[in-house]
Formats: C-alpha cells, sequence, structure tokens
C-alpha cells in the first residue's frame, strides 16, 4: 500500500531509522561497559520493544503497571518500573512478579515500608531501586549523603525487599541552554550518583546497579565510569525537540505525522486536519526553541522543513498554520509532513502507527499499550 491510500492524519515511523537509532543506542551502551534498558512509554509496541531486545538490550522499562502488562502479555520478561509506583497497586505487581522478573523505583520511606509489609504478606522478595534527585526536582531523595545513606540503609533493613541500587533521571537537560551546560547536567549526575555509591557502600550498603536515563544525556553518560544502565526511551523515534537539544539530527527523527490541508481561508493561513488530538500540545524543548506546535514539510519527500509555515494555534481536531512573510501554494487536498514537538506523546494518542519506508506502508504496527496509565 502507498501512502496516499491511507487516510490523514497518520503517525508514521520510517522503518530504516528507527532500526538505525535502535542499533545506534545499543552500540552506545554495549561500548561503554552499560545495559541499554530502554524506556518503551515512547513507542509503546511490544514489536518494537522486541527490536530493541533483539538488539541487545538487556530488559525494559515501563512507568505504569498497565503497560507491564502488555509488554508482560507480549512476553517480554524482564521489566522495570523507573516510577513511584504505590503500594495501591501491590496484588497487580505481585501477578507480574509471577510472570516477569520485576524491579520498581522507591524514594519515599512510608512506600518502602508498605512496599515491604505487603512482600512479607505473601512471603515474596521485590527488587528496588532507590530513586535519586538530581537536580530535576521531579521525584528522588535528595542525594544529600547523610540522608540519603540513612534512607538506604533503611531500605536494606526491610524484610521483602531487595536493595538493587540507585536510579535517576536527569530531565533537566531538556531545558539546559548550551552543550556545555548539557554536558555538565550528566557529568553531575554521574558523580552524585558515584559518591552516593560510594557513601552506601563505606556504610555497609550493597550497590549492584547505578541506573541512568534520559536520551539527551545518554551519550554523554555512555563514557562515565562506574555507572550500569542506561534507559533512555526518545531515542527510538526522537522529534522536533531532540533535534533542538542536539542529541538528533532532523535526518534520524523517525515519527512524522502525514497531514491533509482542509482549508485554506487565506493566502497566508491553512489548516492541518491535526489537532492537539493528534500532536498534542507540547510545546517545543531546547536550546533553540522551535516555535510552534511541529515542524511542516511541505511535501511527504520534502527533507527539511519549510520554516515559513509555522503551526501557530492548535484547536482538538485543527492545526492553523499561518505563513510567515507571504503567501503559500498549499492547497486544500494536498498532503504534508509533520514532525512533532514531543514524539512519545504522539505515539500514545493513535491505536496504530503506519510503519514505512518512503512512500510504501510495509505494516500497520498496533500501539498495544498506548494509554494505558493506571
Ligand atoms: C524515570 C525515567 N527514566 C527514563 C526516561 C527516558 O528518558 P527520555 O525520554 O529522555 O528518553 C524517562 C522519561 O521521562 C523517565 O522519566
Amino acid at each position: 500500500m502507498q501512502l496516499t491510500e491511507l487516510p490523514t492524519p497518520q503517525v508514521l515511523i520510517d522503518r530504516g531509522r528507527l532500526m538505525a537509532n535502535i542499533k545506534r543506542m545499543q552500540t552506545v551502551a554495549t561500548s561503554g561497559g552499560l545495559t541499554l534498558r530502554p524506556h518503551t512509554k515512547t513507542h509503546k509496541s511490544p514489536r518494537i520493544a522486541k527490536w530493541q531486545l533483539e538488539q541487545g538490550a538487556k530488559g525494559i522499562c515501563c512507568a505504569k503497571v498497565s503497560e507491564a502488562e502488555v509488554f508482560a502479555d507480549a512476553g517480554i520478561s524482564d521489566i522495570r518500573l523507573p516510577y513511584p509506583i504505590n503500594p495501591f497497586s501491590a496484588t497487580r505487581v505481585m501477578a507480574l512478579m509471577d510472570r516477569v522478573k520485576l524491579s520498581l523505583a522507591v524514594d519515599h520511606p512510608k512506600v518502602a515500608e508498605q512496599w515491604s509489609e505487603a512482600m512479607c504478606a505473601c512471603n515474596r522478595q521485590l527488587d528496588v531501586l532507590v530513586k535519586v534527585d538530581v537536580g530535576y526536582q521531579r521525584c528522588g531523595i535528595a542525594p544529600e549523603m547523610t540522608q540519603a545513606v540513612a534512607f538506604l540503609s533503611h531500605v536494606t533493613t526491610l524484610p521483602g525487599l531487595r536493595l538493587r541500587g540507585l536510579l535517576s533521571h536527569a530531565g533537566q537537560s531538556y531545558d539546559v541552554g548550551s552543550a556545555e551546560e548539557l554536558a555538565a547536567v550528566a557529568k553531575n549526575e554521574a558523580e552524585t550518583l558515584r559518591a552516593l555509591a560510594d557513601g552506601a557502600r563505606q556504610a555497609g550498603v550493597k550497590i549492584d546497579e547505578i541506573s541512568v536515563g534520559s536520551t539527551a544525556t545518554a551519550m554523554l553518560s555512555a563514557s562515565e565510569p562506574d555507572l550500569t544502565e542506561l534507559r533512555p526511551g526518545n531515542y527510538v523515534y526522537y522529534d522536533r525537540s531532540q533535534v533542538a537539544i542536539g542529541s538528533a539530527s532532523l535526518d534520524d527523527c523517525a515519527l512524522s505525522v502525514m497531514a491533509t490541508v482542509v482549508s485554506k481561508p487565506a493566502s497566508n493561513r491553512i489548516v492541518l486536519d491535526c489537532g492537539s488530538k493528534t500532536l498534542t500540545s507540547d510545546t517545543g524543548r531546547g536550546m533553540v526553541r522551535p516555535v510552534g506546535y511541529g515542524a511542516v514539510f511541505a511535501t511527504l519527500d520534502e527533507a527539511t522543513p519549510d520554516d515559513s509555515l509555522q503551526i501557530t494555534r492548535l484547536s482538538e481536531e485543527h492545526g492553523v498554520v499561518e505563513v510567515q512573510n507571504g503567501a503559500t501554494a498549499l492547497e486544500p487536498g494536498d498532503r504534508v509532513r509533520v514532525l512533532p514537538n514531543h514524539s512519545c506523546v504522539v505515539s500514545n494518542l493513535v491505536d496504530a502507527v503506519q510503519l514505512v519506508d518512503g512512500w510504501t506502508v510495509i505494516e500497520t504496527l498496533p500501539i498495544e499499550a498506548r494509554g494505558k496509565i493506571v
């Protein structure tokens, strides 16, 4: 089937770029002596996860229990949840533990104690990693040595829990202003975790794993000593924000949205059939903050976006493109491609993506874990 036979909007995945991205990140991790455990929140597809595993990934990450259930159903046997899963989900977590090697993150004493109680009640052992805040100020224990080591020691005393090590996500890497600042984020993350691991070991706490993960810092983290695992997710597709950060080029971006011009109210304004229910309202991140809700390629073949076509407004099903300094030759019925600001949230909005090679649709891939947020 050809792209032109499909109705729009459609999320397209360039197979060549996807496979190249999977292989490149695996090589980065392997050459740095680290294992790769991709975060599957980006693609939410067991098929793609299996391609990552075939290339050498040790296991996968999911954020939520329902995502993990989908990947477990598909036969994936090693799943890490680098998320502060609440023990409310203990029954489902235990059911998963019957089927897969499972580990999750803890960063709060009460939560760790509740997991301990839940595991003791059924005589089980849950692998946990302590999440450390390396500057993103989202989740994680503060890396202040005395308190952090006290927390780690406490976790080791809790029956039913087996402490595997430390885990972090340097999400602040998406908001840096320069390549130097990005390098400093990666370095600081590694130094913080190394120091904490040393301090913990001196206090008699066994730290077997030090796991870091963000696409923006992955290449830099790979050469840091003592880290054991990389958990990037976005790298399979990349997106406009990653290009603005410098972690990918336009030619690496595997996900785009094929859309149709559905209206042309003025020579300098057209409307695409992809609104916030396709592109999401995520704005761009990165050193040179991208304008609007996606980069528009004026034809399906175009290799570079037309910067004069700016998606300035979204309604749910309308993408309003304002033409900067002039008119556009695009007319209703014409097709364009849009590179979204943030690919992970786009793939969560569709039941299936089209795996393509140029204009040829190779396969329609169902996104089995899409919408799995519980
Ligand atoms: C805990 C955790 N690990 C890994 C990742 C993957 O990072 P990225 O999206 O930069 O690939 C994320 C992303 O949100 C995350 O929250």
